[in-house]
Parts: C-alpha cells; sequence; structure tokens
C-alpha cells in the first residue's frame, strides 16, 4: 500500500495523479529527473508530460524543457520525450536511439558531460536552477527523507536544489532497498573537506535524501518495472578481450606491482565491459571489490562465484533473468552493496584515492592512443561520454576495450587518427581488442604506435596502418602524422560504407 510508504502522514494528501503532478511542469523550466543508466528513473510522469507535449505540439502551443538526469533513462522515457518534441536540452547522458536521432538532427542540444561534474554546475549556477525534481522512490521517511530505489544518479543534489519536488513512489521496487542508499553531499568550495571515502565499503552519508517536506508538492503512485539491460551475452571476441587483461594482471601481479585482490573496479556500460567483467570468474584473482558507477549483470555473478567481497555504484542495471534473481534476494546482497550519488561514485579525489583499475569501451582508438568513445564517423552522437572520462583520467590504470573491427569488418576500430576525441593519449594505459593487448604506460608516441599496431588491429588493416605509420614518420615529428590522409579512412567509410584499406593506398 502507498501510504505504507510514507511514513510522514502529512504528506499523504500529497498524493496525485501522474497527469496532475506533470502539470507543476511548465514551459521553459529546467526538470531535474532521477535515472541513472536505465534504473529508478521516475515513470509515470515523464510519461504524462511526453502525453501533453504530443498533444500541445499537434496544437502548436509551446511545451519544451530542458531535462537533466543522472544519466539514460530506461522504459522509453527519452524516446517518448523526443519523439513529443517535449526536449530542447538533454544534459548529461542518453542511449535511446530516437533521442539520438533527434540530437544528430540539431533538434535537440545535448550536452555530452562527465558524470561526476553536472551537480557541480548546477550548485555554482552554472546551469539551473532545478524548478522541479521528479524523482522515483521506495518511500519516504518519518522525517519527509526520500529512499531512491535502484539509482542514485543525481537525485540527491536535484531534490536539494528544485523549487519543487515530485516524488514518484514506485511500488514495485522492494521495500528492502532501503539501506542501501549512502548520500553525501560535498560540502561547497572552496573550502571543501576531504570526501571520508577511503575504501568501497565506506559509509560516509544518509540511507535517504533529506529535504524539508513542504517542497514536496505532489506524491505519485506508479507501478511500471525497471526495463531490463540490452546488454549482449559475452561471445568469443569479448571472452578474448577478458583473456587478454587477465593475462596482463596476472603478469602485474607477478611483478610485483599487483596482488591478486587487485584494486577496485570499475566497468563501464554495455556489453563489451560487462563481459569483460565476466572474464574475472575463471581468473585467480580473488576478494575484489568495485567501485564503479553502473553495477551491471556480472556483478552479481561475481558475488555468486565468490569472487567479488564489495561493490559500490550509482545504479543497478540487470537484465531480466537477473532482475528476477536478484530482486527477491536484494536483502542477502545488501550488506555488499552501496549505492552513491554519481559525483561520489565518479569522483576524481576518490578514484585517485582507492587507484582504481577502469575499464571503459572505445567506438575506436588510434596508433597513439587517443579514444573516441561518442562519435561514429566523427559525427554522429552514439551514446555521449559518461563516466569514462572521470575514471579515464584518475584512475591507477585505465583500460579501454574494443572489438578490432565493426560492421563485419567495413570499419576498423583502430585507425591512423581518430575522428573525435574523448579520452586523450594521457588518460589511456591499456588497449585491448580481441587480437590483442598493448600496454603503453610509459612509451612515446612511436612506440606506442608500434605496439597498438603489433597487438590490436585486425589483420584486415594491419597493412594499411603500417604502411600509413612508415610514411608518417618518414615525415618526422614526435607525433607522426600523413596529415592530409589522417582522416580518410573516415572519409572512404562516408563516401563508400566501408574503410577499405586499398584507399590509403590509393591516396598516397
Ligand atoms: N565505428 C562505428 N560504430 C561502431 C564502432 C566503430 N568503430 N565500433 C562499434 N560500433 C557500433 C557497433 O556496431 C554497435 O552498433 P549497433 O548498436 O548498431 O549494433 C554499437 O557501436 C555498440 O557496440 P557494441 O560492440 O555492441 O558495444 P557496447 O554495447 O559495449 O557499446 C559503446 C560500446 C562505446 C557505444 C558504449 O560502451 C558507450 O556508449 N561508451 C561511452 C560511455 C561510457 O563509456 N560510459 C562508461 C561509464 S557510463
Amino acid at each position: 500500500m502507498p501510504h505504507d510508504r510514507i511514513r510522514l502522514g502529512q504528506l499523504h494528501e500529497k498524493i496525485v495523479s501522474a497527469e496532475a503532478a506533470a502539470d507543476l511542469i511548465r514551459d521553459g523550466m529546467i526538470v531535474g529527473m532521477s535515472g541513472f543508466t536505465r534504473a529508478g528513473e521516475a515513470k509515470a510522469v515523464p510519461l504524462a508530460l511526453a502525453a501533453r507535449a504530443k498533444a500541445a505540439h499537434a496544437l502548436n502551443e509551446p511545451l519544451k524543457i530542458t531535462l537533466i538526469t543522472g544519466a539514460s533513462l530506461g522504459n522509453d522515457l527519452d524516446k517518448q520525450m523526443a519523439e513529443a518534441h517535449l526536449l530542447s536540452r538533454r544534459i548529461p547522458f542518453q542511449s535511446d536511439p530516437a533521442l539520438r536521432k533527434a540530437i544528430n538532427a540539431g533538434e535537440v542540444m545535448f550536452v555530452d558531460q562527465h558524470l561526476s561534474e553536472t551537480v557541480e554546475h548546477l550548485r555554482t549556477h552554472m546551469l539551473g536552477p532545478i524548478d522541479v525534481a521528479v524523482i522515483e522512490a521506495v518511500g519516504i521517511t518519518a522525517n519527509g527523507g526520500i529512499i531512491p530505489t535502484t539509482s542514485v544518479g543525481n537525485s540527491a543534489t536535484f531534490a536539494i536544489l528544485a523549487e519543487k519536488v515530485i516524488v514518484e513512489i514506485n511500488l514495485t521496487q522492494p521495500a528492502e532497498l532501503e539501506g542501501l542508499h549512502d548520500i553525501y553531499i560535498p560540502t561547497r568550495r572552496p573550502f571543501r573537506e576531504p570526501i571520508p571515502v577511503v575504501t568501497p565499503e565506506s559509509r560516509v552519508g544518509l540511507p535517504f535524501i533529506a529535504i524539508p517536506p513542504e517542497k514536496i508538492a505532489a506524491i505519485v503512485v506508479s507501478r511500471k518495472l525497471d526495463s531490463a539491460s540490452n546488454v549482449l551475452p559475452p561471445d568469443g571476441e569479448t571472452a578474448a578481450i577478458a583473456g587478454h587483461l587477465m593475462q596482463f594482471l596476472e603478469h602485474e601481479v607477478r611483478r610485483g606491482r599487483l596482488t591478486s585482490r587487485l584494486q577496485p573496479l570499475q566497468a563501464g556500460i554495455g556489453t563489451i565491459a560487462n563481459a569483460v567483467m565476466h572474464g574475472f570468474i575463471a581468473s585467480p584473482f580473488h576478494d575484489l571489490t568495485m567501485y564503479s558507477e553502473v553495477l551491471q549483470d556480472s556483478t552479481f555473478d561475481l558475488f555468486d562465484a565468490g569472487k567479488l567481497n564489495f561493490a559500490s555504484g550509482s545504479s543497478i542495471t540487470l537484465s531480466k533473468a537477473k532482475h528476477d534473481a536478484v530482486m527477491p534476494r536484494i536483502a542477502d546482497y545488501k550488506p555488499r552493496l552501496i549505492l552513491r550519488p554519481q559525483e561520489i561514485s565518479n569522483h576524481p579525489e576518490i578514484i585517485r584515492r582507492l587507484g582504481i583499475i577502469g575499464i571503459n569501451t572505445a567506438l575506436e582508438f588510434d596508433i597513439y592512443g587517443n579514444v573516441n568513445s561518442t562519435h561514429v564517423g566523427g559525427t554522429q552522437m552514439m551514446n555521449g561520454i559518461g563516466g569514462s572520462g572521470d575514471f579515464a583520467r584518475n584512475a591507477y590504470l585505465s583500460v579501454f576495450v574494443t572489438k578490432s573491427i565493426a560492421k563485419g569488418g567495413a570499419l576498423s576500430s583502430v585507425v591512423p587518427m581518430v575522428s573525435h576525441v574523448d579520452h586523450t593519449e594521457h588518460d589511456v594505459d591499456i588497449l585491448i581488442t580481441e587480437q590483442g593487448l598493448a600496454d603503453l604506460r610509459e612509451l612515446a608516441p612511436r612506440e606506442r604506435a608500434r605496439l597498438i599496431i603489433a597487438h590490436c588491429v585486425h589483420p584486415l588493416y594491419r597493412d594499411a596502418l603500417e604502411d600509413y605509420v612508415a610514411r608518417a614518420g618518414a615525415r618526422g615529428g614526435h607525433t607522426p602524422h600523413v596529415i592530409e590522409e589522417a582522416l580518410s579512412w573516415h572519409v572512404r567509410a562516408r563516401e563508400t560504407g566501408a574503410m577499405l584499406p586499398g584507399a590509403v593506398r590509393a591516396s598516397v
């Protein structure tokens, strides 16, 4: 019953329909919504708002908002809101094909932002103010504290800074999620105290979002499940990538640079990172910990395999089968889990302090180690940088993984020069494809190029890259390029759909 979940009795009278709550959101507002990697998003109010926007659009009446979330939303909400022409601006991450289309058409202004940074921008008024926050909750405490569900994301700061807060009590989210969260808000700069997280297990905040209850303007009851994650199971290539990583880490243990407990692990979103984490199940490593942002199926498989002791994240995003297995037993997992605000899960100070091994995915990387994780062909937004930059720049070991070819071999993921840079050569330590691993640490650009080509490139493209590097090296430079040719593979792909290696020689 919804009333059991709202322990502050005076708030019972705030329960309204999703439509009535959505009416609090007007044209031109800045709205902060819960939701991080398809978990814990407010579900009913955005849908009601999208329906209103659709009707308004048909009548040529203005209804557009700036929408800020933690990260991507589930339940097709980004799609529904994009197709209703509700979104004028979207911050800081998304992964929806329909919204992607609207972004790439220039209809929605997308601010692709490091996930740790958004709330700092809100606090310092670079962004905002937030008019309305819409937060999914398991319940409300006797003091009016909001208990988040399967993600924390930016919800706490949205609720604290917003003028009005709408709470969606989701009755399908297990009440046992209470106690999982650790809500810590850093003090204001420039006199900020160190953030007291010194291990992944550190609990430093409150298990709810503390706000004055009078800010809660409406409560909506919802019953929609989180969307199942859409990651694909591991395949031969992702298993090979995982194998290369395990071999490398074993080598690091032998050299005395790591112990067999390794250091806290972070893994990015998506099929490849999830599959790579599966590789730890059959590895010799043990008593592992995670200090990550999204906890995917692999986290729970590692718990069940007895490999993982503790996981800290900002969301839990599971496939349908894993959701059905984990959620009824969430109370058993709870002592080994924490969900934090994303500025804490992704905080540079903590990532550097803990010495994290960060594993993120590239769309493509170049012969010198620059990584593109976001833009297909240099122009078309895929998802966004997410937290990969927060981790890559500050990690003890910054690892990027990808398959060596895409689209059946029409595209090489290793190119002369990336067509867009998300992670510079200075932030990248290890590159892995199914072909092999390149350890770039302490190497100069010319040395890196030799290693990347020898170990990471698909055989289809190896000769072409060797040829490019030889000719570039002959021209000289610290980071040699045949500059007029550096993006010719992308040009060819745009014109013909394929980065034909022959195109490089033809253009010499
Ligand atoms: N050029 C063009 N497209 C490419 C490509 C390349 N070099 N390499 C892969 N792709 C395409 C794939 O073909 C696939 O397309 P499809 O969806 O049409 O099938 C898509 O990119 C996803 O690739 P996939 O191999 O399934 O990998 P993934 O699910 O692991 O996703 C990223 C890879 C890079 C898109 C994803 O990890 C991402 O968005 N990363 C950036 C954000 C991030 O790292 N966050 C981490 C913390 S949130």
